[in-house]
């Protein structure tokens, strides 16, 4: 069918053409919003789950929920070898640029600016000479504010702010922080320092994070009352119902139908993943002559789905590893598709398990596979270890 008309969307971060099976997690964000707003304590949220189960997608409607209720919003996305000082005050800068037009009281912008300048300076890069950004913003900075150098007092006192210009006009700023688990670990826990002080004084400022399964632990490895803070909300494949919605509610916009054993194997296929969803809807109306989508069709189209996942989906990944990463991820895969113990993997692969540390470490930090509990590992990437065992070693 007309490939023009395809509303299949693929992709990390593409917004699916409907958002299906995430009614609780939205509602719980509506709430969160809401207490906070009316300076009412609340925990922030969290989302976690395995890649390509829509984190990105769902902390980037939740950023639409908070515009849509006036509050100025910013979002980062952390990487593992960069303070998040800098992503910070730039993101903090757009969501007072949202503010700054509703404002009354010019000064009280500026005011803030200036010190989020100071802040902005303070970067690690800047200090060293090593840098020549600057932060875009035209007043001079301040002084003896958010400009210690100590991340935890000055990301504290930059947020009282912030959360201060948010209440003069009865909003909130939300900050949203994609792929969390890779912000440094002296970072979260002056985050975590941070967002606490706030939730203390009742600042309408909430940090809403979405990261890997393991993101709970390497929050409260850094905090102990980091789950005080945070709601977690662990997003999985959709259901059977959910993952038919994503499918037929897109199409009938389009006046295309699905019959019923071609919404089987769809299902059987993608096993309910959304990014596996996206990817095989897509092949299959590509190659479906003609409404309603038979399970002829998924069958003739899921040679080349597949062969787009392992390319876009697997592959990429795959590419990011090293040849001893990759001995160890073949060595998880023949275990099994369950976390497996670490101490298997070195039987299976006839070494010590401290030898393979460097390896499984990297693995972690590329994202690939997370510890799921102590002496556990398993893969980040859904159905990897299947596509592994069909990769020739
Ligand atoms: N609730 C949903 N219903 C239908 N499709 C969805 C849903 N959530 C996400 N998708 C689709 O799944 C794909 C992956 O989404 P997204 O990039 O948000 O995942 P992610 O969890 O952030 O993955 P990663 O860990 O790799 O960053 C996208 O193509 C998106 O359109
Ligand atoms: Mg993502």
């Amino acid at each position: 069918m007309d490939p023009v008309r395809n509303p299949y969307a693929p992709g990390a971060g593409q917004r699916p053409p409907e958002l299906a099976g995430r009614d609780r997690e939205l509602q719980q964000f509506e709430v969160v919003l809401e207490r906070v707003a009316r300076g009412r304590p609340e925990r922030s949220m969290v989302v976690t789950g395995l890649r390509g189960v829509g984190k990105t997608v769902l902390l980037n409607t939740f950023k639409s929920m908070a515009m849509q209720r006036l509050w100025g919003t910013g979002k980062i996305e952390a990487r593992p070898d960069q303070s998040i000082r800098r992503p910070v005050s730039a993101a903090l800068h757009m969501a007072i640029r949202e503010l700054a037009p509703r404002h009354r009281a010019p000064e009280r912008i500026e005011e803030f600016l200036a010190v989020l300048k100071a802040f902005a300076m303070r970067d690690p890069a800047a200090a060293k000479g090593t840098s020549h950004w600057s932060p875009g913003i035209e007043v001079p900075a301040a002084r003896g504010r958010a400009d210690s150098g100590d991340l935890e007092i000055d990301l504290t006192e930059l947020f009282v702010d912030a959360a201060s210009v948010a209440t003069d006009l009865g909003v909130g700023i939300a900050l949203f922080i994609d792929e969390m688990q890779d912000v440094q670990a002296a970072d979260v826990s002056a985050l975590c320092a941070a967002c606490h002080e706030l939730s203390q004084s009742g600042g309408p400022l909430i940090v809403v994070g979405a990261g890997l399964p393991h993101l709970p632990s390497v929050l409260s490895a850094s905090k102990s009352y980091s789950e005080r803070l945070f709601r977690y909300a662990r997003i999985d494949k959709l259901d059977r119902e959910a993952a038919d919605l994503a499918l037929i509610l897109p199409a009938r916009e389009e006046r295309v139908e699905f019959t019923q054993d071609a919404l089987d194997a769809l299902y059987e296929a993608a096993d309910g993943y959304p990014y596996f969803v996206q990817a095989y809807g897509k092949v299959a109306w590509d190659l479906a002559p003609r409404s309603p989508i038979t399970v002829d069709d998924v069958k003739v189209s899921a040679p080349e789905a597949e062969e787009e996942l392992a390319v876009g989906f697997f592959g990429s990944r795959y590419e990011r590893a090293t040849p001893a990463e990759r001995d160890y991820m073949h060595a998880m895969a023949q275990i099994g598709d369950e976390p497996v113990a670490t101490s298997d993997v070195a039987e299976a692969l006839g070494r010590k398990p401290s030898s393979l540390s460097p390896a499984r470490d990297s693995l972690i930090k590329k994202g690939l596979i997370y510890s799921a509990e102590r002496g556990q590992i398993a893969f980040t990437v859904p159905h990897f270890g299947r596509f592994l065992r069909a990769q020739p070693i």
